[in-house]
């Protein structure tokens, strides 16, 4: 069996042209949505992601702040930024990017974004809903991207096993909560580092959500034939035959499209659809921000 490609680039155009006239109509009355996107340090892959949302922020027309603070920066100052930014009328949405340097905590200051601008949906009034299996609060953009590629590609959820790979706040614990949720009907199983006998956990799974970032952990014999296999990971593993010196691996080993029906591909599945939720996101908060 080769694997059909779940293709995130294409369904995040989808999802794009889609927003394009939710922008434009929100233009129509005089707002133009705007994200705040902070990132703290040097993390080469945070400044690539960082980027990349900025300049999808400037393709579809949604206004952009990226603010670039020091490894040094103190959290006092990054509080302040994230508190003057929740009073600024006509800011949408602020993004902190993950890793912080280890010197801040960053779950005490994701929980200082206002959740009506909470575009990570990490807020834990926002996944404090999601847990009540209310789908109504900002949702965190991978996951949903996750789901969103799955009901594109039509693939069914319901009654199905899926085992999520990774307990993580960003995509493991909102991934299963979601699969879980209704409507998606999933029976889901949350495997981490300490599960036992993990290989055989996944080659039961109908739907593996891999999540850890750890390149090519999910091998083809790991996986039953037809599953459908989501990889979340993007991993830099060293490579000398590269003229940069790395290359980009995902969490699931390539050959499991030999085994899988579905496998999204790394690069060009579940990260386009990343940032096409959090413009998603960007785009409601300021829909509501009218209505409030
Ligand atoms: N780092 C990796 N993924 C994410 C994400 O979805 N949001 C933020 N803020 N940081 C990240």
């Amino acid at each position: 069996m080769t694997a059909q490609r779940l293709d995130g680039r294409a369904c995040a155009k989808e999802v794009e042209a889609e927003l394009t006239q939710r922008i434009a109509a929100l233009k129509e009355v005089g707002i133009t949505p705007h994200l705040a996107v902070i990132i703290v340090g040097n993390d080469p892959a945070s400044h690539v992601y960082v980027n990349s949302k900025v300049k999808t922020c400037e393709r579809l027309g949604i206004k952009s702040t990226h603010l670039e603070l020091e490894e040094s920066t103190d959290e006092e100052t990054l509080r302040n930024h994230i508190l003057s930014m929740n009073q600024q009328e006509g800011l949408h949405g602020i993004l902190v990017q993950s890793p912080l340097p280890s010197h801040m905590d960053e779950d005490a200051l994701t929980d200082l974004i206002h959740p009506s601008k909470d575009v990570d949906g990490f807020h834990p009034e926002n996944l404090g809903r999601l847990v009540q299996g209310r789908l109504d609060g900002m949702l965190p953009c991978t996951p949903r991207g996750v789901m969103r590629m799955l009901s594109w590609a039509n693939i069914p959820l319901k009654g199905k096993r899926a085992v999520v790979l990774g307990r993580s706040r960003i995509v493991g614990m909102p991934a299963a909560l979601l699969m879980a949720a209704r409507g998606a009907d999933a029976t889901v199983t949350v495997a981490h580092s300490k599960t036992e006998s993990i290989k055989e956990l996944c080659a039961q799974a109908d739907v593996i959500i891999a999540a850890v970032g750890k390149a090519d952990m999910v091998q083809p014999d790991w996986v039953k034939p037809g599953a459908v296999v989501v990889d979340v990971g993007i991993n830099r593993v060293d490579d000398d035959s590269r003229e940069r010196g790395w290359r980009l691996a995902g969490d699931v080993h390539p050959e499991v499209a030999e085994v899988a029906s579905w496998l999204s591909p790394v690069p060009g599945g579940v990260g386009p659809m990343t940032i096409a939720m959090l413009m998603e996101n960007t785009v409601r908060a300021a829909e509501l921000a009218i209505q409030a």
